[in-house]
């Protein structure tokens, strides 16, 4: 007999499709936490992580530029320009810094989901 597994992630409303701007971010306030919400129009995809860029703990990332390196994609804290995966949040300039915290995001119709308090690190396709 196969185990139940039950997914809590818990789905907070965070915005509108339309309030977020294309290859942009936005920051998500959720209870005590602020959570940098990405649309990366270009490859129609949307991730989320945490706000606060650990180098200098900044309230930055939402603020940052995203992109890629070799595939995967990124943000660029406005600071320092150090970088971090939005797939899995480690830094990818510098092993030595901390990783940040991401969360899966959905979408449903026009309306943006953030997962919290369950699995991390997924993202969905526009
Ligand atoms: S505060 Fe973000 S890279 Fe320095």
């Amino acid at each position: 007999m196969s185990p139940i597994t039950k997914d809590k992630t818990n789905w907070f409303f965070a915005c509108k499709v339309e309030d977020v701007p294309a290859n942009g971010g936005v920051c998500i306030k959720y209870k005590d936490e602020q959570i940098a919400l990405f649309h990366f129009a270009r490859r129609g995809e949307w991730y989320a992580s945490q706000n606060l860029c650990p180098h200098r703990r900044q309230m930055a990332l939402s603020r940052g530029m995203i992109g890629t390196q070799q595939a995967e994609p990124k943000v660029a804290c406005p600071f320092h320009k150090k970088t971090f995966s939005l797939t899995d949040g480690r830094c990818l300039s510098d092993e030595h810094e901390c990783a940040i915290k991401v969360f899966p995001v959905k979408l449903e119709e026009d309306r943006v989901y953030i997962g919290v308090g369950g699995k991390e690190g997924s993202v969905v396709t526009a």
